[in-house]
């Protein structure tokens, strides 16, 4: 209920000013963002360098339907992978990208605008020899997200994209996308679905995600296994020695501010581990979905609104 609540909150308007100019609400974005400038998120990659971990560093902002927003977004990300090389990091981190936040809901052509500036992003991304992933956003873009990574693919075959295990249609996408070549980072979805396209019930998401790996991880693609759930963890090493996997043809994600212990635990044991980066000041939606995914988190932002 109240995670619905919030995911509902995350796109409202009105909830969106009053939650930007609460001061106590600085200190809980910090939690989870690397800061506002492109500087901030190179600093926070080479400090996870430095620990041994990799980055997928996010330009924050979604939805936007504002042209110069969408251009300026992916000017943001060539910029970012600019510095990143500079700074020899450009091994270390790759970008996620949000086609919304590209232009995908500009009125007209909003897909071929999205299309052509992701392909201004991989290009850049080709130049310093990292990659891109597609974040997945409501499941009424998945198609159109999946078409446009086949049109990537199609000159940057690294390009990967995500699935979430709450949708009833993933473990057959992840069939389609398991072969030879593909990067699919799998995660449990945190956006608010209706019970027609996904599993509502926590468990069933859960059974769903352990379906889903299994399928990844048998295939010969490179699964991207972003959850912080010790559970399935446990099980991506069973089923890595199970599929004869050695560390690096599979990785852990989590995001940044989320179990940073387990991030280096197993970073120290050999695992390959890359931590979700988000940056920007347009983090009020990413906020509001961190705090739907912890009701501890929404209990301590409460306390913080009431001045507790
Ligand atoms: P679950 O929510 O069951 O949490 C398991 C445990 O992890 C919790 O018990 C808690 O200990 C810890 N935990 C989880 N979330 C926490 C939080 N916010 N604060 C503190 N502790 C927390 N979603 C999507 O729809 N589209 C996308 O493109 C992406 N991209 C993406 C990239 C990466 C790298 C990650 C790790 C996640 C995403 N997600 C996403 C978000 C994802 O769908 C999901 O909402 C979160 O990862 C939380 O789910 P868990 O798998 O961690 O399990």
């Amino acid at each position: 209920m109240l995670r619905q609540v919030l995911l509902s909150a995350s796109r409202s308007d009105k909830v969106k000013s009053l939650v930007e100019t609460a001061p106590v609400t600085r200190s809980l974005v910090h939690r989870f963002v690397a800061g506002e400038r492109t500087f901030d998120a190179v600093r926070v990659t080479e400090h996870l360098a430095a620990q041994g971990l990799y980055a997928s560093i996010d330009h924050l902002g979604e939805d936007t339907l504002d042209p110069a927003r969408a251009r300026a977004t992916r000017d943001a990300y060539v910029t970012l992978l600019g510095r990143l090389d500079d700074a020899g990091l450009a091994g270390h981190a790759e970008v996620s990208v949000k086609l919304s936040a590209i232009g995908r809901y500009l009125p007209g052509d909003g897909e071929a605008i999205a299309l052509d500036h992701a392909r201004a992003i991989c290009e850049a991304a080709k130049t310093c020899g990292t990659t891109v992933t597609l974040d997945m956003e409501d499941h009424a873009t998945t198609d159109a997200t999946l078409a446009a990574l086949r049109e990537l693919r199609a000159d940057y075959p690294w390009v990967g994209a995500v699935l979430q295990a709450y949708l009833r249609r993933t473990e057959g996408d992840c069939r389609d996308l398991a072969g030879t070549g593909s990067r699919v980072r799998l995660c449990k979805g945190a956006y608010d679905e209706p019970a027609s396209v996904a599993y509502t019930d926590r468990a069933d998401v859960d059974r769903n995600y352990v379906r889903c790996l299994k399928v990844l991880m048998a295939g010969g693609g490179y699964p991207m296994v972003a959850t912080h759930d010790p559970r399935i963890i446990e099980l991506t090493g069973m089923l890595a020695a199970r599929n004869r996997r050695e560390p690096g043809t599979y990785e852990y994600q989590m995001l940044y501010g989320v179990r940073p212990g387990e991030q280096t635990r197993l970073a120290a044991q050999g695992e390959r581990v890359r931590v979700y980066v988000p940056y920007g000041d347009q983090w009020y939606g990413y906020l509001m979905r961190r705090l739907a995914e912890r009701p501890a988190n929404m209990t301590f932002f409460l306390r913080s609104l009431a001045g507790r």
